[in-house]
């Protein structure tokens, strides 16, 4: 077990890689909050688990707040932030619209940001910490098959993410982030129906195959234990060497 003892926050944990994130956490001992704007978590919660639903919209700072209050009370710590929740509006940047965008930066942006300003408090009092911020291969290149707002708000969270590891890593806090190629969730079941867009989706990948969920959950655990103890500020791709040709 390579998070006994710990007690995480994972964002957008309702489905998909989130689900994935925390189910891997239980799984290696960790306490978790899974928090979501999603009243209803599709997770099976393992028997003896330490997990508590919080509800949670990441764009409202003073849900935030009362997300951390909760945590406090109940666990007392936080060692891991996993900042997960995101939303793609799939325009072309001459088709997006600006209340569409401002939704864009809010849940991909504002509310890692959000997150990150409200759990430093807490990961300072725990003694450390290690924030994890679900960027994606359009945080480190600009993908022919994504529009761009993706690509803007992805990029900036990668440097978000770079930011607060130099600033924080004196108090003991890392903050890296994780940059999946496409995997087959909610957010993109859509693209991929269609079997000419799967193609190209794995045509683009040296591995030859989408990224899974637990490829992404696996990273996150590494992220997250003592292992990474020495990894701070670090863009760490998922994405079978498509981002390294
Ligand atoms: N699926 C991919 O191909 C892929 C690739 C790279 C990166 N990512 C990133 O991984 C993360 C998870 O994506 P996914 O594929 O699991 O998507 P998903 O749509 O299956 O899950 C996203 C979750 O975020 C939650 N969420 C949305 N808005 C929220 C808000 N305002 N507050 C709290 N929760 C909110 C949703 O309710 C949902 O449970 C996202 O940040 C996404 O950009 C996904």
């Amino acid at each position: 077990m390579r998070l006994t003892g710990k007690v995480a926050l994972v964002t957008g944990a309702a489905q998909g890689i989130g689900a994935a994130i925390a189910r891997r956490f239980l799984d290696e001992g960790a306490s978790v909050f899974l928090a979501d704007v999603q009243a209803d978590c599709a997770m099976d919660v393992p028997e003896g688990a330490r997990a508590w639903f919080v509800r949670l919209d990441v764009t409202r700072e003073s849900e935030w707040v009362a997300a951390f209050a909760e945590v406090r009370a109940r666990a007392g710590r936080l060692d891991v932030l996993v900042n997960n929740a995101g939303v793609n509006i799939r325009e072309p940047i001459e088709r997006m619209t600006a209340a569409n965008l401002d939704t864009m930066l809010a849940v991909n942006l504002k509310g890692p940001f959000l997150g990150i300003k409200h759990v430093l408090p807490l990961m300072r009092e725990s003694g450390g910490g290690s924030i994890i911020n679900m960027s994606s291969i359009c945080g480190l290149v600009g993908h022919r098959f994504t529009p761009e707002a993706y690509t803007m708000v992805k990029g900036g969270l990668t440097l978000l993410t770079r930011s607060v590891g130099v600033r924080y890593a004196k108090e003991n806090i890392r903050c890296n982030s994780v940059h999946p190629s496409t995997v087959e969730t909610a957010l993109v079941r859509e693209v991929l129906k269609d079997p000419e867009r799967r193609a190209e989706r794995m045509g683009e990948v040296p591995l030859g195959r989408l990224a899974t969920v637990d490829d992404v959950a696996a990273a996150c655990v590494y992220l997250a234990s003592d292992e990474a103890a020495f990894l701070n500020g670090i863009s760490l791709p998922v994405d079978g060497g498509l981002t390294a040709g």
